[in-house]
């Protein structure tokens, strides 16, 4: 009996001693408390506050870095001492309900050369440097990777020794996971553009629309049209200018893109605005097949910061791809955003009622605003995969007259202050009925796997690029597509119903893009105008 009992006492202290231990993670352990005082905090006011930057409906994007700022609310009260910390949420443990498992808070860290340094006994924490009065400190946050849920990030801060604040009210911020895809997301537009070179940014438009990616978003083999994009047109721009407006009614010249594929009318209504409100015009030329790549050259200015493109999908009633009001100006920094990426899904002018690729024209009278297009009623708007990518590189900056110092030589310098209209049209062989007989055979480009063979890279497509002393400088693609069972996938499109695996879609792109130079003639490529 006194054996158990004494064995069941030494249990229970054992016990004791691991919840103990388990309590005391890290979080016990540190003591956030300033200067190791051991006063009570004072209550809760709104005297200093944190705040994140660039944050929106308290949602973070996972991987990206934010600026925490710590500041009094009138810029006079001063602090000495502080700790930032970050602290993550939890999710339920199936194998053990009393104990669930922790999600990452990502990384607090202090900005070199700033009032802040690493606590050396907090992880993940970050206090003063010294104990000089200061009215505002700024650390950086790492948000964690995708599906961490919340983060708080909390503040306990010494106004003089003994007398400070608990991490509670306006010195903690909980902000959660924003789910939805960064490359559906357009930045935000700067109200207030202030960088002053003008850049010049390379277009990539991506068609990634096929039976393969799409089967139930893709016309039937039988239909006339091959499936293609029509030419992108666009511009850049400032604010007085739009060429859609989602949720509005679409113009002439873009029901006249939507439904039938004719880049005319908006582009001469564009062109007809270059050094009002537009800066150049942009056109890429309409590829083949609706999974090739295509490029164009643009210029950017403080004053015509945005772009606009839009293109059409064939065959379709009137549905079209586009964005609106692009802005490459960042907001935060005030300087040319160096890589953009944007997800296009396609849209409904809503100027013709067809809900089939290849529905009879129907006029939609009067007509609907501008929204997403409902291409097959029994796959929704979640289980859309883009139909193309948009992506925007940062090639050069040109200095301006409001640039006061700018060490760089920059090329092409000598046409400044007379912005040029680049159209850059390329020979239209493009007629989607070339297709080859699909009789042709295909070896595998010996450079590739066996498991995951191509064909031989085309012929480079013609260098696509902004015409200056009868040299285009700019960029070329080429394709070359995926062998499955003999078969080139996507280069005929009546060919025969194939998947590619998608190991191989990883393992190789079906395209690339390389820089060139071509002869081009000025004079009929270039329209310029004097101010
Ligand atoms: C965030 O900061 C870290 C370190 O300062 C850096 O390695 C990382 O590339 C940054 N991430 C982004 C998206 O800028
Ligand atoms: C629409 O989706 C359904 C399955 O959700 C599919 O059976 C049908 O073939 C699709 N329609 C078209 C035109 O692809
Ligand atoms: C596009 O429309 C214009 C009239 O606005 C017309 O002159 C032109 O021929 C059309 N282009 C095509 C390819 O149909
Ligand atoms: C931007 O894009 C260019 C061209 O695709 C690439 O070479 C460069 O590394 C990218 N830069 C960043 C910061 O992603």
């Amino acid at each position: 009996m006194k054996t158990r009992l004494n064995i069941s006492g030494y249990y229970k202290q054992l016990i004791c001693w691991l919840v103990v231990l388990r309590v005391c993670g890290c979080d016990e352990v540190c003591d956030r408390r300033p200067l190791g005082t051991k006063t009570e905090p004072l209550p809760p006011d709104n005297r200093f506050q944190i705040e994140i930057l660039d944050i929106y409906n308290n949602q973070y994007i996972p991987n990206k870095n934010y600026t925490v700022r710590l500041f009094s609310m009138d810029g006079v009260s001063t602090f000495i001492a502080f700790t930032i910390s970050a602290r993550g949420d939890t999710k339920p443990n199936e194998r053990n309900h009393r104990k669930p498992i922790p999600l990452s808070p990502g990384q607090i860290r202090p900005y070199p050369d700033s009032h802040a340094v690493w606590s050396s006994i907090c992880e993940n924490t970050v206090i003063q440097k010294d104990v000089t009065a200061k009215t505002s400190v700024q650390v950086e946050w790492r948000a964690p990777p995708k599906d961490q849920k919340c983060v708080t990030i909390y503040v306990v801060l010494a106004v003089v020794p003994d007398v400070w604040y608990n991490y509670e009210g306006p010195l903690s911020k909980q902000v959660c996971e924003d789910r939805r895809n960064m490359e559906d997301m357009q930045p935000m537009e700067n109200g207030n553009c202030e960088v002053c070179e003008d850049a010049q940014y390379l277009l990539t438009f991506e068609g990634i629309w096929s039976c393969h990616t799409h089967p139930l978003l893709f016309p039937k083999h039988e239909l006339a049209a091959s499936p293609h994009f029509s030419d992108v047109v666009g511009a850049s721009h400032n604010k007085n200018y739009n060429v859609f407006k989602v949720y509005s009614d679409a113009s002439e010249a873009l029901k006249m893109l939507a439904e039938q594929g004719n880049t005319t009318k908006l582009e001469m209504e564009m062109i007809n605005l270059v050094g009002v409100s537009v800066r150049t015009v942009i056109k890429a030329s309409g590829q083949p097949r609706p999974n090739m790549v295509t490029h164009s050259i643009f210029r950017v200015s403080r004053e015509h910061h945005l772009v606009s493109l839009v293109t059409a999908i064939i065959p379709s009633p009137d549905w079209f791809l586009g964005v609106s009001n692009m802005e490459l100006c960042e907001v935060n920094t005030n300087k040319w955003a160096t890589n953009l990426t944007l997800n296009l899904y396609p849209l409904d002018a809503g100027t013709d009622s067809g809900i089939k690729f290849d529905s009879p024209n129907e006029d939609t009278m009067p007509p609907k605003p501008i929204s997403s297009a409902v291409i097959n009623k029994s796959v929704s708007k979640e289980q859309f995969k883009p139909f193309a990518r948009l992506h925007f590189n940062l090639m050069r900056t040109y200095p301006t007259i409001d640039c006061e110092t700018s060490t760089t030589v920059y090329e092409f310098t000598d046409n400044e202050e007379k912005p040029e209209v680049s159209i850059h049209y390329v020979p239209s062989e493009i007629s989607p009925t070339t297709a080859p007989p699909p009789t042709e055979e295909f070896s595998p480009d010996p450079d590739t796997s066996e498991e995951c063979p191509m064909t031989a890279w085309e012929e480079w497509e013609p260098c696509a690029g902004e015409c200056i002393d009868n040299v285009y400088i700019g960029y070329k693609t080429r394709s070359r597509y995926y062998l499955v069972d003999g078969v080139a996938v996507g280069k005929d499109l009546d060919g025969p119903d194939v998947e590619v695996p998608e190991e191989c879609f990883n393992k190789y792109s079906d395209h690339e893009t390389a820089p060139c130079e071509e002869e081009c003639e000025e004079e009929e490529t270039v329209i310029r105008y004097s101010n």
